[in-house]
């Protein structure tokens, strides 16, 4: 049975929803010597800050249990360079491609989705906004813990770009429904779910932590029944386009979102593993779908049994 994964968010709409998250698969042209990228709907690339940054010192990344935790500190070429350098070669891969951003204030978030706006013209389909970052106007607060905020910075991006505007929600929060209803009563089209999970690991010889940073961000199968349990969450309260991620390994982890109410999802950590996997998802899900006697994906979206 041929099916059908085509998916819609919002107003995007993708051949496949299978994505790679922000900062797991560079700007595509890296991973693209060893995958098919083509195959994916879409390539989340690296955050994009105004002006360039190193990122943190090392260690900024340490192995866990089922995980691993980051504080690479968005490194990244800032968004002349992005311009530049970068998009002329991504635009070429044959694949849809997202442009995520970052800031500390709303001003740095306006600037990067006009410029993207009027200087990315057809390179890219959407904007995902990494909201997971100290706010320097509100005290270091994240724009993604404060609904309030986070409808204020929504606002003032969407009035920037007519670009599908996708925020991506942070999982470090008491209510993520609230912060998922902010951000689209800021005009989101669509939400990711989830960042990392604020963690941290120490070296009981030395006493010291095993990231230069301190903390970092748990990601992996680790953090995927929470993501789980957020995208079913924010999904029964809003129907609002979802794509799902956190610990997305196979075709049933994938599945798995799918059901809760994802749209969409996105492989990260994976590709660190295995990074052809994200690449062979779309075709592993169809083949898993058929399986199930379903011959359109969308269909499955938010199916969740609950009786
Ligand atoms: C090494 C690393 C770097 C990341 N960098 C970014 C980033 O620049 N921007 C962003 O929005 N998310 C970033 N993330 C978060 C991922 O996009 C994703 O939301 C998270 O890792 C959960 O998915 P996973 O468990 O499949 O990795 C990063 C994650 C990792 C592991």
């Amino acid at each position: 049975m041929a099916v059908d994964l085509s998916t819609r968010l919002g107003p995007l709409t993708l051949a496949n929803p299978v994505l790679v998250a922000s900062g797991t698969f560079g700007f595509g042209m890296e991973m693209s010597r060893v995958a098919d990228v083509r195959k994916l709907g879409a390539v989340v690339m690296k955050s994009l800050t105004v002006k360039p940054r190193s990122g943190n010192p090392p260690p900024r990344i340490v192995e866990t249990p089922a995980g691993m935790l980051n504080a690479i500190g968005l490194e990244n070429p800032g968004i002349d360079g992005f311009l530049r350098t970068i998009l002329p070669q991504a635009r070429n891969l044959g694949v849809p491609l997202v442009a995520n951003i970052a800031g500390s204030t709303v001003e740095d978030y306006v600037t990067l989705a006009g410029r993207l706006t009027r200087e990315a013209t057809g390179g890219i389909v959407a904007i995902e906004m990494n909201v997971s970052c100290p706010n320097v106007g509100a005290k270091g607060l994240h724009f993604g813990v404060s609904p309030e905020l986070l409808k204020g910075l929504v606002a003032a991006v969407r009035a920037e770009t007519k670009l599908p505007l996708v925020v991506k929600l942070s999982p470090n929060v008491t209510d993520v429904v609230e912060v998922a209803k902010a951000a689209l009563a800021g005009g989101a089209d669509a939400l990711t779910l989830i960042n990392t999970l604020l963690g941290m690991a120490v070296d009981v010889k030395t006493r010291r932590p095993k990231l230069a940073n301190i903390t970092g961000g748990l990601s992996g199968p680790a953090v995927k029944p929470v993501a789980l349990r957020m995208v079913h969450q924010v999904w029964q309260a809003t129907k609002a386009p979802i794509i799902g991620l956190g610990g997305i390994a196979t075709a049933d982890d994938a599945l798995e979102f799918i059901i809760a109410g994802a749209s969409a999802v996105s492989v990260g950590t994976w590709n660190f593993v295995e990074p052809t996997a994200a690449a062979e998802l779309p075709e592993k899900m169809a083949a898993r779908a058929a399986e199930l006697g379903i011959s359109r994906l969308s269909e499955l979206v938010g199916t969740l049994n609950l009786a």
